[in-house]
């Protein structure tokens, strides 16, 4: 049995518990208020599922997800995610995060700074691009017409084979992008940007994609 650290339990974090769990997975999910506030969700997951703090789903996980707003990434616990794959579903949104200069430069892209924070960790970039609840329901099984595709990119392709494997099980085909470095081409406002696209759609949106915006 695989156990999946989720850190964030909000629309992101929710959706993706939901989903593992059907699929078998084992998860542990934290938030920053505290396990009691997710009694409800874990009630609603069932036996595979607990809540637990940030520290403690890393640790339980045998890999994780980040899904905090962006403001919030050097709260995540680095020593528990010290060699594992951690899936970084974050994007910037200035009026909620505040400004990141290097970010508004063009720079950094936002889950290069979650590697920088977790040095001892295989970052990679996962389910940023996709509505919270299509994650349930847009999904279709591997080789069906037109399949809706999400993007991945990685400094470690360990770990964008990972998020490749989870993406198939949720019903996605996957574009590698490459280095987090490139990963900037899926994030906000630009054209792969939340939009239902196919594999080939979808690299045709992250080939057309401007620096910064
Ligand atoms: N919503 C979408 O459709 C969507 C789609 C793609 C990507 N994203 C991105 O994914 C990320 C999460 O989005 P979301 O919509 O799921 O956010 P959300 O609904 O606001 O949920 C955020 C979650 O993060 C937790 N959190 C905040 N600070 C934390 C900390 N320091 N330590 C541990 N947990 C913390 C919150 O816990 P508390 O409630 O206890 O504070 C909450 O459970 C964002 O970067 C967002 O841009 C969102």
């Amino acid at each position: 049995m695989t156990t999946i650290g989720i850190i964030g339990a909000g629309h992101i974090g929710s959706q993706v518990a939901r989903k593992a769990v059907e699929l078998g997975y084992d998860v542990v999910i934290s938030n920053s208020r505290g396990p009691e506030t997710l009694a409800e969700l874990v009630a609603e997951l069932g036996e595979h599922a607990r809540a637990a703090t940030p520290a403690e789903a890393a640790a339980a996980g045998d890999f994780a997800v980040v899904t905090v707003p962006l403001r919030s990434y050097q709260d995540i616990p680095v020593e528990p995610l010290a060699g594992k794959i951690v899936i970084d579903t974050n994007n910037y949104y200035w009026e909620r995060d505040g400004r990141i200069p290097e970010l508004d430069k063009g720079e950094a892209t936002t889950s290069g700074l979650l590697q920088k924070h977790l040095p001892t960790s295989k970052v990679a970039k996962g389910f940023n691009h996709i509505m919270a609840k299509e994650i349930g329901t847009d999904g279709s099984p591997s080789g069906a017409e037109n399949r809706r595709a999400l993007a991945t990119a990685s400094d470690y392709p360990e770990a964008a084979e990972l998020v490749a494997k989870l993406y198939d099980e949720f019903g996605f085909d996957t574009v590698n992008i490459g280095p987090l470095d490139e990963s900037w081409r899926v994030e906000r406002d630009r054209p792969a940007y939340v939009v239902r696209q196919n594999a080939a759609e979808l690299k045709d949106n992250l080939a057309r994609a401007p620096r910064t915006i």
